[in-house]
């Protein structure tokens, strides 16, 4: 395995309603910023798998993916400086899912906070322990695994509840590294502590589950009479009120920066009525939004453009998990037949590994073929100019793997039908090059 040099940063968020001030603040606003960080790659994705676990109304997963990728752009994500895509867009993910459902203790899972609070539910209402309780959301741990151990992330971002999760997919990515050999990079959650937790609009939490959220991209009108909408005490104006524990003025300090926030203080001690406070409020937020609002709107109205842009960051994510399958397909002996038992790539391998050989013609030109251990020629090249040429031909093939092929297609001679196994054989080589320049 070659790990990736540059740190990758990857997070999910799962697409099952409409995104709210709260999700803004929490995650979209530090990781779009984060994503500006040109010393990291960003992998960030719609968890659409994830939604099914939650959602059975198709309508509502296909119009919050919507939502929620019209939003993540609309706040500045850059879908040309990250890969951005949809996880049902990546048909790898449910493939490496299974390999790592085979490497997890089912006891494991029986812990994973999520499963185990649906569980306690049914016991305290009587209930039989697993009653409506899905396979689906039982694996959840595993298929979140997959979405990190793919791309081989370093960093995750997440809120707090996630960080159970992101522990299991180290401990799956361990297990799978001691069976079959070096492949995943184990993951870090990243908790962002300067993150501000939202209140909604009753004070609790901000949180679709409490129904007391503000839609971010609602028309200004709706947001303005919402936040009217927050709960206050029954202090008139004039009377010097507190800032503690004051929902509007924590919604507030998440979207001012210092001195605003010092002279909202101000005008809390000074008396401000609830009415003045709100439009302030109300003021601030939608300084920061309102420029966004109309990019957010022409994204929902041309969902054609943005399936586009989502199929473009499938298809650099896939560049990425495609050969890496293969290679992990191969690890665990789902691989050709006749490839012998190679069993560890660096090691035993080496012997029965087919190699490559360059001779020169009558013709004057270089030549070089791809031979097995049974002298049985699987790749043939036309004629180089020069040796050198020939030579670096090969190092890109050896070093590369099977992605070259269609690049050098031009220049190589091979039977179509042994193309599959042709792209194993130079997958095995990648690694064994990888690991023998450790
Ligand atoms: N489970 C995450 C959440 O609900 C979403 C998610 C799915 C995710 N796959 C992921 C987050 C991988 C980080 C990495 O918030």
């Amino acid at each position: 395995m070659t790990p990736p040099t540059r740190t990758r940063v990857l997070t999910g968020i799962t697409t099952t309603g409409t995104p709210h001030l709260g999700n803004y603040v929490g995650a979209i606003r530090p990781t779009v910023q984060a994503s500006r960080d040109l010393s990291t790659d960003g992998f960030y994705f719609l968890a659409d798998y994830h939604a099914l676990i939650k959602c059975d109304e198709p309508a509502r997963i296909q119009r919050s993916t919507l939502e929620i990728a019209a939003s993540w752009i609309a706040s500045g994500l850059d879908p040309d400086k990250v890969i951005f895509y949809r996880q049902s867009d990546i048909p790898e993910i449910p493939e490496l899912t299974w390999l790592l459902t085979c490497v997890t203790g089912k006891g494991v899972l029986n812990r994973a906070h999520a499963y185990k609070a649906a569980v306690d539910k049914n016991n305290a209402a009587g209930h039989d322990p697993d009653s409506d309780v899905s396979a689906g959301l039982f694996m959840y741990p595993v298929l979140m695994g997959a979405d990190i151990l793919m791309f081989k992330a370093h960093k995750v971002p997440v809120g707090r509840d996630q960080i159970q999760h992101i522990e299991m997919a180290r401990d799956m990515a361990s297990s799978f590294n001691h069976l079959y050999g070096e492949h995943f990079v184990l993951p870090e959650a990243v908790i962002e502590a300067s993150v501000a937790l939202l209140p909604g609009l009753d004070g609790r939490k901000m949180s679709k589950s409490y129904d007391n959220t503000i839609p971010l991209f609602a028309p200004a009108a709706q947001m303005r009479k919402q936040i009217a909408a927050i709960v206050t005490d029954s202090q008139a104006p004039g009377e010097p009120k507190t800032t503690e524990g004051s929902t509007l003025f924590q919604i507030y300090q998440a979207f001012a920066n210092a001195n605003e926030t010092a002279a909202m203080a101000r005008a809390y001690t000074d008396g401000i009525g609830w009415g003045d406070a709100k439009h302030m409020l109300f003021e601030r937020i939608d300084r920061e939004i309102a420029p966004m609002r109309e990019h957010y709107q022409s994204l929902i109205d041309n969902p054609a453009h943005m399936d586009k842009i989502l199929l473009s960051g499938a298809d650099k994510a896939r560049q990425l998990a495609t050969p890496f399958m293969r290679e992990l397909r191969h690890a665990v002996g789902l691989r050709a037949l006749s490839l012998g038992s190679a069993a560890p790539v660096a090691k035993e391998a080496k012997t029965a590994l087919p190699s490559f050989k360059q001779y020169r013609e009558k013709d004057g030109q270089f030549y070089f073929k791809l031979v097995d251990s049974k002298g049985q020629i699987l790749l043939q090249s036309l004629g180089f100019a020069s040796a050198k040429e020939a030579g670096q031909t090969i190092v890109r093939l050896q070093s590369e793997g099977p992605d070259v092929l269609a690049d050098l297609q031009p220049i190589l001679e091979f039977a179509p039908q042994t193309a599959d196994f042709l792209s194993e054989v130079l997958t095995l080589l990648k690694a064994h090059n990888a690991a023998s320049q450790k």
